[in-house]
């Protein structure tokens, strides 16, 4: 992490082209998403259209050695999964597509869960529930809010479905750096932590489990991030920017209202 940086209008002109762009990739792969893909397809479809028709950078690849352009969890794996062409979807399986891109310097950062053709009720729960823990965390953020607001209120709502919130992973700024201050975590308690300011850029992406709470880190490749207890997890992301009067989600997909 580094610093807390305010964004000048300027600089937000172009966090609002860079989540676009990241937001179109995610509304591009979902026709893709379907039994019988890999994730390295996936991967192969999204690298070559931030490469070649946006003209953009997939921030993912080669990040801190990671091998892949984006990132797909499956299931019990929580985040950071690797694409891989031996990876295939089955129906039923639970998919976050995670996609980062870097146009003019600045990052776009944003998953959303996509469902493998027809998915169980209790996994269609856990995506929908992890959802509107991202959009009432949304509603929340505006100049003053305190980070822990934001985390108490993901926080309440996880565990009132008896989910459990990932404590190892969090949100945080993003501009010219990827991973930048402030920690946004996901869990918290009311009115304590940094107050949101105009010109901040943070992302918010809660990880929920459908079990217990604890991770464990691959140690084959030192990325994938699974449950613990193998049960299932879901995560929803956007890039948001605090405005004088609240919020722009700079990463909307056309299907969302917010
Ligand atoms: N996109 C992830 C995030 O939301 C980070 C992925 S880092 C990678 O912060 F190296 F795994 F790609
Ligand atoms: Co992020
Ligand atoms: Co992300």
């Amino acid at each position: 992490m580094t610093a807390v940086t305010i964004k000048t209008p300027q600089e937000i002109d172009k966090m609002r082209v860079a989540g676009r762009l990241a937001a179109e990739v995610l509304e591009m792969i979902g026709p893709f998403v379907v039994p019988g893909v890999s994730t390295g397809e996936l991967d192969r479809r999204c690298h070559d259209y931030i490469v070649n028709v946006q003209k953009a950078i997939p921030a993912p690849l080669n990040y801190k050695g990671f091998p892949k352009s984006i990132c797909t969890s499956v299931n019990h794996v929580v985040c950071h999964g690797i694409p891989s062409d031996s990876k295939i979807l089955l129906e039923g399986d639970i998919v976050n597509i995670d996609i980062t891109v870097i146009k003019d310097g600045y990052h776009g950062d944003t998953s959303k869960m996509f469902g493998v053709g027809s998915v169980p009720t209790h996994a269609e729960k856990l995506m929908r529930v992890t959802q509107e823990c991202l959009y009432k965390a949304i509603a929340l953020v505006r100049p003053g809010t305190h980070l822990g607001d934001i985390g108490f209120v993901i926080q309440q709502h996880a565990e009132a479905s008896n989910f459990s919130v990932v404590r190892e992973y969090c949100g945080h700024g993003i501009g010219k750096v990827f991973h930048e201050d402030p920690q946004v975590l996901h869990f918290g308690a009311r009115n304590t932590g940094m107050q949101l300011c105009e010109g901040m850029t943070i992302t918010i992406e809660p990880m929920i489990n459908a079990g217990t709470r604890f991770t464990k880190l691959s140690t084959a490749d030192n990325w994938t991030v699974t449950t613990k207890d193998r049960r299932l997890s879901a995560q929803w992301e956007h890039t948001i920017a605090v405005t004088a009067e609240g919020c722009e989600v700079l990463t909307r997909r056309s299907e969302e209202r917010l």
